[in-house]
């Protein structure tokens, strides 16, 4: 098989935040990388992200890294591994300041320090009064974010393959992965390009639900290729719904609402959150907040001709703190909710928003699998970072604002690591043509003519199968279903046709491809949750309502075994508790 090739030192799949600042690393050093992204690499979800990165900076409020910690274990419903997320929070204030000098424009506060908001789940002292840690440029943090990393890059001469869909890690005849193939979208052609490290940041999988914050990008690809290539994906039984998306769209209304003052109502006008979370109230964690919302609407207390929304109010904090402050969201709401912020509250219902589990990394990025014997085994030359990634620091849920931070400094250290590999391992590895063969079988796969279901009616099945089987509260009789009808589903996916077979620019096929790659982790997710047979952070089970942690004080390790799904198949691994033993967790 003769497919055009070019060869890195590495390669850098997905252009968001943590490939970006992988990337700069990388470039910086003189190490010669790639960065390949399916669309123009500021398109790249982490634009979307709004209301802050988290660093105990203490501009606003009294703060330290060990409240941060503290926070964000307890956030993580003891689940996060200590260790782990201890480098995470003390990296959050260098991280923090290298962006501001590297021209990231944050939002001022009088004195010129950077302006921080509160968000949830934070506080001071360890559970004390709210803290103010998230580091915001109003509320399109995400934007400035990418947009200075992207121009950083681009003055590092970072190589960029802009709108190239990864179909498939590749290996070498001793079985190390040395690159990926991957698809010009334009011209519909493939291309191999072989690197000593491959690092996968494709970012989340929002996509698997209908209801989503995440762009329509999101379809887990970096997850399906590290399955496929026989490694299992780590807690993707917890997926966080974020509380506060647009009511029956899903797109985000930033948590930073909250922190700059809303609240939330239901239809009787009743501030209901103080009954779920007397102190924290609107500010409880997300997972808290999100279930009372649910709670509210099943109860009866829902807004709305069908009383399934409920009211995020804004209006007393005046058009002047919401259009200096929180612009984007007023934006949203005017055009998707109709409802402008400043006069009528924006109507809103969880939407699915972030998984906090992925590939299992150490905190250099580099991808660990259970030895057989003592200690962890890293995959040589492969690297994950970013949303796709499970460093361990989120736990069974993420504290917002901790995701912009998992990103730069996981995909800084990613790099570091990449900088000492790459001059560890100097020679070139060739791409074994049976791998290569198996990359390819993915493309030619949708040049099958005849009948067969259109793969865009699975997509769509398949997303609301999701959302009506995995949603907030999952009880064994609803995932037990949902699992049925998804094998199913994966059945009828083996006959799945595109109906326009032409190469240039042709995104149905694209879409197919991203297709059988939302079906194996929406598979992930749908086992590893029926698997775990408690109630932590985002893992709501009204079956098993307690936490369990006598049983399952432990991370889920889901493997694809062909196209056997045994959920009996996932097994577990051990975590970290180093400062902070597991206590009743209450806000
Ligand atoms: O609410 C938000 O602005 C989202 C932040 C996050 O997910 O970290």
């Amino acid at each position: 098989m003769s497919i055009p090739t070019r060869h890195f030192d590495a390669l850098i799949i997905g252009a968001g935040g943590a490939g970006l600042n992988a990337a700069l690393q990388l470039a910086t050093a003189d190490i010669h990388v790639a960065v390949v992204s399916k669309v123009f690499p500021t398109r790249s979800h982490t634009v979307a992200a709004q209301g802050g990165v988290n660093a105990a900076l203490a501009n606003v409020l009294p703060d330290n890294w060990h409240w941060h910690m503290f926070d964000t274990v307890k956030g993580s419903d003891y689940l996060g591994d200590q260790d782990a997320i201890e480098f995470m929070c003390r990296e959050a204030i260098p991280t923090v300041y290298e962006l501001e000098h590297a021209g990231v424009p944050f939002s001022r506060l009088d004195n010129g320090k950077i302006y921080q908001r509160p968000f949830g789940g934070q506080s001071q002292d360890f559970g004390g009064d709210q803290a103010a840690r998230t580091c915001a440029a109003a509320d399109r943090t995400g934007h400035a974010i990418l947009h200075t990393l992207y121009q950083q890059n681009i003055r590092a001469k970072t190589h960029f393959f802009d709108e190239f869909f990864a179909l498939d890690l590749v290996r070498d005849k001793e079985g190390i992965i040395c690159g990926a193939l991957v698809l010009e979208i334009e011209t519909g052609e493939p291309l191999l390009i072989e690197a000593t490290a491959t690092l996968l940041a494709t970012g989340g999988c929002g996509q698997i639900f209908r209801t989503t914050s995440n762009a329509h990008i999101n379809t887990g690809d970096g997850c399906a290729m590290t399955l496929r290539a026989g490694v299992p994906l780590m807690d993707m039984e917890f997926y966080q719904f974020h509380p506060t998306g647009i009511a029956g769209k899903g797109m985000l209304i930033t948590e930073g609402v909250r922190g700059e003052g809303g609240f939330l109502v239901n239809k009787d006008g009743e501030r209901f959150m103080e009954r779920y979370a007397p102190r924290a109230k609107d500010l409880a964690s997300r997972d808290v907040v999100a279930r009372s919302i649910v709670t509210e609407v099943k109860e009866g207390r829902g807004a709305g001709e069908n009383g399934d929304y409920i009211y995020l109010k804004l209006e007393h904090l005046g058009a002047d703190v919401i259009e200096k402050r929180l612009p984007g969201i007023r934006e949203s709401s005017r055009i998707f909710a109709g409802a402008d912020p400043v006069r009528e509250p924006i109507p809103v219902f969880p939407t699915a928003h972030y998984q906090m589990g992925g590939i299992p990394t150490d905190r250099f990025g580099r991808v660990v699998i259970p030895a057989k014997y003592g200690a962890e085994e890293v995959i040589s030359g492969l690297y994950a970072a970013g949303e796709c990634a499970c460093a361990s620091v989120h736990g069974a849920n993420r504290l917002g604002g901790n995701s912009l931070l998992d990103i730069l400094v996981f995909g800084r250290l990613a790099g570091k690591d990449i900088i000492e590999y790459v001059r560890a391992n100097p020679h070139r590895r060739e791409t074994d043509p049976v791998s290569l063969e198996q990359a390819m079988a993915r493309l030619t796969r949708w040049e099958r003519k005849g009948e067969g279901v259109p793969a865009h009616q699975l997509r769509a099945e398949f997303r609301k199968c999701m959302e009506d089987h995995a949603g907030v509260f999952r009880t064994e009789e609803v995932m037990a279903e949902g699992y049925q009808k998804l094998s199913e589903l994966r059945e009828r996916f083996k006959d799945a046709r595109l109906g326009d077979q032409s190469k240039v620019f042709n995104t149905a096929r694209i879409e197919a491809l991203e297709l059988e790659n939302l079906i194996d982790v929406g598979l992930a997710v749908a086992v590893s949750a029926l698997h775990r047979k408690e109630s932590r952070g985002a893992h709501s089970r009204p079956d098993y309502p307690k936490r369990d942690d006598v049983n399952w004080m432990k991370h889920s390790l889901y493997y694809r075994d062909g196209d056997r799904m045994d959920y009996k198949r996932v097994r577990t691994k051990p975590l970290t508790v180093e400062s902070f033993p597991p206590a009743e967790r209450t806000y």
